[in-house]
């Protein structure tokens, strides 16, 4: 008998020579943490969703002719008031996939501090557009020309939100100028948690191309 034979494990039927056997297990090392950030989205940390706030008594009864992405150009009027300001973000799910086809819709008063809703007694300024709607691209990004908030009749400086999939009406909020003096003082500001507060509130910060803030988000579908 061929008592040699037994120095080699009888379970095993890998024939790669040792030399690439051990390449193979470098490699491995080096490439786990990159195959974890290529890791399906559903094995990662779920996200928090983006907390819902009430909508408020200004959403439009009627939508305006020209609803689109700009809101400081109501058909062929631009609206000269306030700081113009990009406002941008992705929507995505609770695991970072982005939602293509989210329409996010957004309402705001003028410079003013009125919408235009029969509510506020039409004195809304026609120049602005005050609603506007965009569509998420396959990427999750949407983005809205208007401007930087302002505070009206108690209120701090807020600009609804409301996002919808097809005829699903997935969230309806409010976001806020993250260190506006005036948030500390308004009711619906101070009723929310620390975390609400840190998701609902973003930078409005100046760059070489004006005004910008990011806003997130995050849906729980
Ligand atoms: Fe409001």
């Amino acid at each position: 008998m061929r008592r040699f034979c037994v120095l080699k494990p009888m379970h095993t039927t890998n024939t790669t020579p040792p030399l690439l056997q051990r390449r193979a297990a470098a490699a491995a090392l080096v490439l786990a943490p990159a195959l974890w950030l290529c890791a399906p989205a559903q094995t990662r940390p779920a996200l928090r969703a983006t907390p819902m706030q009430t909508e408020g008594p200004f959403y439009p009864t009627v939508l305006p002719k020209d609803a689109d992405f700009d809101l400081l150009k109501n058909g062929d009027q631009n609206y000269p008031k306030g700081q113009a300001a990009w406002l941008e973000g992705i929507v995505s799910d609770l695991n970072g996939k982005p939602i293509s086809g989210a329409q996010v819709e957004i309402w705001q008063c003028d410079h003013d501090g009125h919408y235009h809703h029969p509510g506020d007694g039409g004195k809304a300024d026609q120049r602005f557009q005050g609603f506007g709607r965009a569509v998420a691209g396959s990427d999750g990004r949407y983005r809205f020309r208007t401007m930087r908030p302002v505070p009206y009749s108690g209120r701090t400086p807020h600009i609804h939100v409301k996002v919808k999939l097809g005829q699903r009406e997935l969230l309806t909020t409010q976001l806020y100028v993250a260190g506006d003096a005036g948030n500390a003082r308004d009711f619906l500001w101070r009723s929310m948690s620390d975390a609400d507060r840190a998701a609902l509130a973003v930078p409005f910060t100046t760059g070489n191309d004006g005004i910008r803030a990011n806003f997130p988000i995050v849906l729980a579908v």
